[in-house]
């Protein structure tokens, strides 16, 4: 019987017992994938340093100017290294057991701050939100259309959006640019329903997405709609190798990857969700 690591038992007892469980995913998700984190031990940006955080104003001032830069590869070292590891990455154990929960209906939905799409690959559905995007898609700036690039990796600078005229850009959220108004509104009602979230992989550091984990923690001080019942503060299980400043306020730390621990959460709700043998 493989050892399952410490608190899988009673994360697995906590999600079991509520009602709407949210998993918040972050770049740590993926790293057994083969893309790096940002921070960290071998984060993109403990090695480059962090990158500037107006890219969106540098677009919008000139779009032709960004994608000159893209195409022709004059962009950040941390960008060439993130982008020759999405090139590569397949899904790992640990994304085909968060479909698993998924699917097995422990888990309701999932936000990943990740833009490399391989929940998707391993077969989630549309309880995916992708709040920071998906870097093989492209977005039009006005009316948030978007177009499939199919790995395909733009050699020119896009057209013009066919439905408003504005600016395209890739799916990919830039700092300094607002979360999708309609994706953030989708992110949001989960995490009001949430009486449970799992923060995979996620150091819990940029907002608004690791706000919401906050949220979710302190969900009875939160306006409720007139007359709804009295609603409890969410429990918050953490699955992340190294300790990050959500950790303190976790029911449940696993101190194991995503790789190892999240299959384990799938062997350990199958246990004590068995039916009994009578
Ligand atoms: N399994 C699980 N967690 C891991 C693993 C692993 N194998 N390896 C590292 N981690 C953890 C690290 O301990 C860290 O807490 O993953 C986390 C990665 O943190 P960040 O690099 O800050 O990534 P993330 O939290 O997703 O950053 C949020 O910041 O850079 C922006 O837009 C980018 O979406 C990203 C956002």
């Amino acid at each position: 019987m493989e050892t399952l690591p410490d608190g899988i038992d009673l994360a697995a007892r906590v999600i079991a017992d509520s009602k709407y469980v949210v998993a918040m995913t972050g770049a740590g998700m993926s790293v057994e994938s083969g893309i790096p984190p940002f921070r960290g031990t071998n984060g993109l940006w403990t090695k480059y340093g962090t990158p500037s955080m107006d890219g969106y104003r540098q677009f919008r001032a000139d779009p032709e100017a960004y994608w000159d830069r893209q195409i022709n590869a004059q962009i950040d070292e941390h960008i060439l290294e993130l982008r020759e590891a999405l090139r590569n990455a397949k899904p790992h154990p640990g994304h085909f057991a968060l479909v698993e929960l998924v699917n097995l209906g422990h888990i309701k939905s999932v936000i990943t701050q990740n833009i490399d799409g391989l929940d998707l690959k391993a077969g989630m559905g549309d309880q995916l939100i992708e709040i920071h995007g998906n870097r093989s898609r492209l977005r039009c700036i006005g009316c948030s259309k978007r177009t499939d690039l199919n790995d395909f990796v733009p050699l020119f600078m896009p057209d013009p959006c066919d439905e408003c005229g504005q600016p395209v850009k890739f799916d990919a959220v830039m700092f300094g640019e607002p979360i999708v108004p309609e994706v953030m509104a989708a992110a949001r009602e989960e995490i009001h329903r949430a009486d449970c979230v799992v923060a995979i992989g996620t150091s819990a550091t940029v907002r608004p997405a690791s706000g919401l984990l906050w949220v979710a923690r302190h969900r009875s001080k939160g306006e409720r709609s007139n007359g709804s019942a009295a609603v409890e503060d969410a429990k918050l299980i953490e699955i992340n190798p190294s300790p990050t400043k959500l950790s303190s306020i976790c029911d449940v730390v696993i101190r194991a990857t995503a790789g190892d621990g999240v299959p384990a959460l799938v062997r350990a709700l199958r246990t004590i969700t068995a039916p009994a043998v009578n």
